[in-house]
């Protein structure tokens, strides 16, 4: 039986659902306070509202907090693949502890509980923020990463995460880790995630971009990548999951097209931006509502990184990506679907100064 952890969210659902409909027999953790009811939804971008209900009906639960290392242990009674994509995705100074904690801490309890359980196959859900740095040069599986350099605490735990695999994997444990980047794809709570946020924004209308480029890849992708790999059982290896690199200014302005709004004109610096990060810090303070900005966003102006994705095209020839232009088209839809009347005719005023 397979195991998927973190199936309320963005790609352990799907991972979910794909499982499902390929006739395996999925056990999913949830926390005690997970919204599992999501999945419906989740299911429904994919597949008609009906077949959703009757594949969430078919999920086997199991619940689990990955810090409690004995909970770990008995959720894998009876599991032979365990595929591990919950973790704590975020950026906001704060959360600090509990990212580290989480995301480091949850994946030594599970692959040591792996480990004692002899798991045949454990695939591991990383990040491209696990990896180094190559300035000016692409990023590949072997840049490796200083993690003293690494510019968030969300980095450092997907670091430190990677490395509890790799220690498991010489202890025995037949393990596969992905690298995607910034994953794409419709959700459930637009605003609880940096792309739905994005989205809002755009939609309200945005003036301004900023420098800076990065990976992205459509969710689809990721949750495909990940059951070819596993079908090959290449063990021992990482693989980066990017479909393209991108300026912000050339998502921006997908996203904007896609949305039949005003593609953003006037490139601010990244004074600008420090600007704009201490009136959202006032604002928030008197509002007593979250800053938009947060320290690690504003780190991560004028980023300026580009992933090779070629071992994964070599390892698998008959992979292809989904072009990200596609991607924004089909969640930019999914997204208009869950405004609300207000939210439609909301606007940004800024844009009548400019
Ligand atoms: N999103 C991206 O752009 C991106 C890019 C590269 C890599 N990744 C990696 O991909 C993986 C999946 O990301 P995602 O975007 O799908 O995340 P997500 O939507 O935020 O979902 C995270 C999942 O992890 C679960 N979880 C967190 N802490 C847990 C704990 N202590 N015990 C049990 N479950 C716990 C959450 O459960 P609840 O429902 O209870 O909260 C949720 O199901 C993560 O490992 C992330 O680092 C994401």
């Amino acid at each position: 039986m397979v195991l998927v952890t973190g199936a309320t969210g963005l790609v352990g659902s799907l991972l979910t659902l794909e499982l499902l409909r390929s006739g395996q027999k999925v056990v999913a953790t949830r926390r005690a306070t997970s919204k599992i009811d999501k999945l419906k939804k989740f299911f429904s971008f994919y597949v008609p509202a009906k077949q959703a209900v009757q594949y969430y009906n078919q999920i086997e639960w199991r619940e689990v907090d990955l810090l409690n290392a004995y909970q770990v242990y008995e959720i894998l009674e009876g599991i032979d693949t365990v595929y591990h994509t919950a973790a704590i995705v975020s950026f906001t100074a704060k959360d600090k502890e509990e990212i580290l904690t989480n995301n480091i801490k949850g994946t030594t309890n599970i692959v040591n509980a792996a480990l004692e359980r002899n798991i045949h196959k454990f695939i591991h859900v990383s990040s491209v923020a696990s990896l180094g740095e190559n300035p000016g040069g692409f990023i590949t599986e072997e840049t490796q990463a200083i993690p003293e350099q690494k510019i968030s605490n969300y980095a450092k735990s997907k670091y430190y995460s990677e490395l509890e695999v790799w220690r498991a994997h010489e202890e025995g444990l037949n393990t596969i880790i992905v690298n995607p980047s910034i994953i794409l794809g419709p959700l459930v709570d637009w605003k609880r995630k940096v792309i739905g946020k994005m989205l809002y924004i755009v939609w309200e209308g945005l003036p301004f971009y900023v420098d800076g480029r990065t990976g992205f890849v459509d969710v689809r992708d990721v949750v495909r990548a990940m059951l070819m790999l596993s079908e090959k059982e290449i063990f021992g290896q990482r693989f980066i999951i990017n479909a393209e690199n991108l300026t912000i200014k050339e998502i921006l302005d997908m996203v904007a097209d896609a949305m039949g709004r005003p593609r953003p004109k006037y490139h601010i610096n990244e004074h600008w931006v420090k600007a704009a990060f201490w009136l959202d810090q006032i604002r928030s303070r008197l509002t007593f509502t979250d800053p938009l900005l947060t320290k690690e966003y504003i780190k991560y102006i004028n980023i300026n990184q580009q992933f090779s994705s070629k071992k994964l095209l070599r390892t698998l020839p008959d992979f292809r990506y989904t072009p990200i232009k596609e991607t924004i088209n089909f969640v930019v839809e999914k997204f208009l679907n869950s405004l609300s009347e207000k939210e439609r005719n909301k606007t940004n005023h800024l844009n009548k100064f400019f």
